[in-house]
């Protein structure tokens, strides 16, 4: 595999299903993973993972699941099946035992707001670090702005995308950043961290970081994407599940710190501020800011499936570097596209 444009997915990592508070408390949810369909599960016992798929007849339990207590009932034949472990308990009249026909649960983890699912071998789950998102380590310290959406294009021009400040004229009406000059650049097989300088235009940036120059680090590490200042000023946590070689489903956090440095303070006038404050963040600035970057992704994926090639001629080094770091976490897992199950009359077998 070496067209960046038919990467695939490694799922041997820890991949994000849901921001914890954009989920329903109590709800069903499929996901895809490129060739993995999953549902979330949530419960008052909490989060759950498992294969998208009812053991019966294999519909999926994202269209045809229903939560009942604490039990997931499939509304084909109503089988039910407790949602911690997903064993099967009941048939629903059929002769049979219920715990042949268990659900196949996939690890799954909270961390920093994020709802996680291993669906790689599950040996590897324990030894498989979550990304370390800086900020989530210390929440009482930061605003969170979640978004998430689907963006019809490669998950490559994603991360390209985010990874490349030199697009600063895409938001010039928002003006995150202005003026940018990479610094330096690092790369191993699994790793990219590049180091760019950048003013800060905007008043309302300029709140959180200050005017002037600044150092914006970028740092993937397959499959997640940060971002953030030097000086602490802001952190974007970006990653994707990619569905197959034209979707991927994005998620991201935006983190700032409190306005007001001092903290006793901040908590108290957090009540305050808050609602007035991210309201206008997330529906105004960040929100521009992602609709442009879509704009332009989508755009790039539309110009790729005129010819199936890559054309496009980049200097930036970060853009080749991002690519090699794809292809070598995705060399050994099966493509995207699949092949299609019905032959064109003529085609080779
Ligand atoms: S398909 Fe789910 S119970 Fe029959
Ligand atoms: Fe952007």
């Amino acid at each position: 595999m070496t067209n960046i444009r038919e990467a695939s997915v490694n799922l041997n990592h820890w991949w994000p299903v849901a921001h914890r508070e954009r989920f329903p408390r109590s709800g069903i949810r499929g996901i895809r993973i490129g060739p993995m369909e999953l549902v979330v599960v949530r419960t008052a016992q909490g989060f759950a993972v498992y294969e998208d798929a009812c053991p019966h007849k294999r519909v999926r339990l994202s269209q045809f699941g229903t939560l009942k207590q604490q039990q997931l009932l499939c509304t084909y034949h109503g089988w039910e099946f407790e949602t911690r472990q997903g064993h099967c308990t009941s048939l629903c009249g059929m002769s049979g035992q219920p715990e042949q026909f268990n659900l196949t649960p996939y690890p799954v983890r909270e961390y920093g707001g994020w709802v996680w699912a291993f669906p790689g071998e599950a040996a590897g789950a324990e030894a498989t670090p979550l990304p370390d998102i800086m900020p989530a380590n210390t929440p009482h310290r930061f605003y969170r702005v979640p978004m998430e959406g689907t963006v019809n294009c490669h998950f490559s021009f994603i991360t390209e995308n985010a990874t490349d400040l030199f697009h600063a004229e895409l938001h010039k009406a928002q003006q995150p950043w202005a003026n940018p000059q990479l610094l330096s650049i690092e790369e191993t097989e699994a790793s990219v961290m590049a180091r760019y300088r950048v003013e800060t235009p905007n008043p309302l940036s300029a709140l959180f970081t200050g005017r002037g120059q600044k150092e914006v680090i970028v740092r993937y590490e397959y499959p997640y994407i940060h971002l953030y200042e030097a000086g602490g000023g802001f952190y974007l946590f970006v990653t994707y599940l990619p569905h197959d070689a034209e979707n991927t489903y994005v998620f991201s956090s935006f983190y700032f710190p409190h306005i007001l440095k001092i903290e006793a303070l901040s908590r108290l006038l957090l009540p305050l501020v808050e609602p007035l404050l991210i309201p206008i963040l997330n529906q105004g600035t960040f929100r521009q800011v992602f609709l442009q970057d879509i704009r332009a992704v989508e755009e790039e994926q539309r110009a790729y499936n005129l010819t199936g090639q890559e054309a496009s001629r980049d200097p930036n080094p970060v853009t080749h570097a991002v690519r090699r770091v794809i292809l070598k976490q995705t060399e050994h897992c099966p493509p995207l596209r699949p092949e299609p199950l019905i032959r064109r009359p003529g085609a080779p077998l």
